[in-house]
């Protein structure tokens, strides 16, 4: 694998007693273990993320003054390339925590590539994902079609967080992080040579 791609790996849910954090761990390490990528786990629990965003709309000001407990998420996403959002499902979309973060950003995300991990009950975090594509596409970001999904996570994995039958997540995980990097290191040098349309 030639260029190495910064990654940020977003763990998406605050709730108390979360399994995100969990599904985050399992996916940094399948992103070690490729050898294309620096990572850096950012966990929104440990951000301060108000819902009164600033007066003026990010298309005219699109660095405002932020919280000083949001600086580390700012840091985060500009030095990153690529992106993967650790998601459930909640109420057949994403946790509001996320969208909080997503809105305090403007060209942190533009033409970054996305990638999400998802997990939930039926569903497997896809409503989530479909909803963040959305969003996503908004801000000029390319979310990637290969994705890992986790329906009903809590028969997939231990008590201790080891996944009963790695082999399918371990193989999505494998095609995601190869199409990621692709589009991550395609983005990078087309950021840095093409300026914006
Ligand atoms: C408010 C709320 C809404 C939920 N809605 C859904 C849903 O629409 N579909 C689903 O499959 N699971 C749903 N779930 C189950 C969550 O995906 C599951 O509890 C997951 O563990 C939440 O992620 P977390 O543990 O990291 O907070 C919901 C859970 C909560 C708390």
């Amino acid at each position: 694998m030639s260029d190495t791609v910064r990654l940020a790996v977003i763990i998406g849910s605050v709730r108390e007693g979360r399994f995100g954090p969990v599904v985050a761990s399992w996916f940094a390490e399948q992103a070690r273990g490729h050898g294309g990528y620096e990572i850096e786990v950012i966990d929104l629990a440990d951000v301060t993320l108000p819902h009164e965003l600033p007066a003026i709309s990010p298309m005219i000001d699109p660095n405002p003054p932020r919280p000083e407990g949001m600086a580390g998420l700012t840091r985060g996403l500009d030095r990153a390339d690529a992106v993967v959002v650790v998601t459930p499902d909640m109420n057949r979309s994403y946790p509001a925590s996320l969208k909080t973060a997503v809105d305090w950003h403007f060209s942190q995300w533009d033409r970054k590539a996305i990638g999400f991990v998802g997990y939930s009950g039926a569903s497997g975090g896809l409503l989530a994902i479909e909803h963040l594509r959305q969003v996503f596409n908004e801000l000029g970001a390319d979310t990637i079609r290969e994705y890992v999904s986790f329906p009903r996570y809590f028969e997939l994995f231990d008590a201790d967080g080891t996944l009963r039958d790695p082999a399918h997540p371990e193989s999505a995980a494998e095609k995601m992080l190869n199409q990621l990097h692709w589009w991550a290191s395609t983005l990078t040098a087309a950021r840095e040579s093409v300026p914006a349309a």
